[in-house]
């Protein structure tokens, strides 16, 4: 212990980090052991790497972004049966799995709790974890099989996410036997000095790191290994706040198994130049989408010869990958994108801070992003009054809100 405790400190000298064990001795045994534990899990010189880069804009300079091809699923014609047919036979056999990721927690809805236990105000008062088991429960009636399914939580919610599945009969699922939790990765939050915050329990203060961080944790929890033991090809993965997702979907399977691509994603057409949306495009010849922070105004509002945005296929977190692809892009780091955020901490003094405004940088990965490792992938435009019903925001925004979503979903299920 003694010897590790002298080399964390020259770790910590050389970066400018000693604070970290300001209140080593106030701790427990179990804490001093934990934090340790964790100053040794800290990639240093990524994270000095990420606070130089910080204020540096993402404004895509130097790409070269051009629209991407998409299919529109209503005008298939022929082709409808003929992916469906393909997919059915493949869902059939048990080659789909799907995976819910619900890592965030409710905070912009003002929901305490993780994300998926809300309840968005529908009679029934089912949770969103239980509407998208409905979801994938309904559609793999058709085929006789049980999907198996996957949950993404992450440190901060995972006790909670069990119990309340644990209090709901996991919804007839079983757990390790066709339901599986894991959690996904964390980075250190660090201040507008470059300092790494120290939370109020005494140990590093840490937050998700985005949902790129999904296939590796996918891998690393041995997820995938899971999928393949079980007999998946493919895994459908999700948000956790779209109540209307369909996971399980012939159509975009057959697409993707006929066109021998390893990623095929869903869109739908952006509302509005300024809806809060990632859109889909080419990064360099490269498939990728341009998140809603990131683009332009004025690529935002280009229009094609029909009137219709160039860049207006909408990512809607509905993305279908082979397992193949998910351990190739489990391998590869992603870049990450900063958020500045308010974030409690102890001072030096020990004394607990809570911010009013952002204080903190929080690194994210983001899903698309491994996009740019595969040459093509599918694009499904689908429709979405039937896909797409998020729940975002608190009711006050009056977008994607439990209102909206909550109306859409009884309108799509004919239940008002
Ligand atoms: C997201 C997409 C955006 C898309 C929109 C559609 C990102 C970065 N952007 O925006 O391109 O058009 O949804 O509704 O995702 N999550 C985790 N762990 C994390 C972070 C997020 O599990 O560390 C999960 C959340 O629980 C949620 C989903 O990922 O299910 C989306 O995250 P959120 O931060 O709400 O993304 P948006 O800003 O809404």
């Amino acid at each position: 212990m003694s010897t590790d405790l002298e080399e964390i400190k020259a770790t910590l000298k050389k970066y400018g980090q000693e604070h970290l064990l300001n209140h080593y001795e106030t701790l427990d045994d179990a804490h001093k052991q934990k934090l340790l534990e964790e100053i040794k899990s800290i990639d240093f010189e990524l994270i000095d790497s990420l606070y130089r880069n910080a204020e540096k804009t993402q404004n895509n300079e130097g790409d070269v972004i051009t629209p991407i091809d998409y299919l529109d699923k209503y005008k298939l014609n022929d082709q409808y049966k003929y992916y469906q047919d393909i997919g059915k036979k493949a869902i059939k056999e048990g080659k789909l799995a799907v995976v819910t990721m619900a890592g965030g927690q409710g905070t912009r809805l003002g929901h305490n709790g993780p994300k998926g236990t809300y309840d968005i105000g529908l009679d029934s008062h089912k949770s969103l974890f239980e509407l998208l088991c409905d979801g994938i429960k309904e559609e793999a009636k058709k085929y006789d099989v049980t999907i198996p399914w996957f949950i993404m939580t992450s440190r901060e919610n995972n006790k909670e996410t069990v119990e309340f599945f644990e209090k709901h009969k996991y919804f007839g699922y079983q757990k390790d036997k066709n339901l599986f939790f894991f959690i996904q990765g964390e980075l250190p939050m660090v201040d507008t000095e470059g300092k790494i915050l120290v939370g109020e329990d005494g140990l590093i203060k840490l937050a998700a790191d985005g949902h790129g961080g999904i296939y590796e944790s996918l891998v690393k929890t041995g997820m995938t290994k899971k999928m393949k033991e079980i007999g998946v090809d493919w895994v459908f993965i999700g948000g956790v706040d779209n109540c209307l997702v369909k996971m399980v979907d012939p159509v975009l399977m057959g697409i993707a198994i006929d066109k021998k691509v390893t990623v095929a994603c869903k869109s739908v057409v952006k509302a509005n130049p300024q809806e809060k949306v990632g859109v889909f495009c080419k990064r360099n010849g490269k498939p990728n989408v341009i998140e809603y922070t990131e683009i332009t105004e004025e690529m935002a509002e280009q229009r094609d010869e029909n009137g219709e945005l160039l860049y207006g296929e909408s990512h809607i977190l509905c993305n279908l990958f082979s397992v193949e692809a998910i351990e190739r892009m489990g391998a590869e780091p992603l870049p990450y994108h900063v958020a500045f955020k308010k974030a409690s901490y102890i001072d030096k003094d020990g004394k607990i801070v809570k911010p009013d405004s952002p204080n903190a940088y929080k690194f994210e990965a983001f899903l698309f992003d491994a996009f740019g490792e595969v040459d093509e992938m599918a694009v499904l435009r689908v429709k979405r009054e039937e896909e797409f019903a998020p729940v975002k925001n608190a009711d006050s925004a009056g977008v994607d809100c439990p209102k909206t979503a909550k109306e859409l979903y009884e309108k799509f299920y004919k239940l008002k």
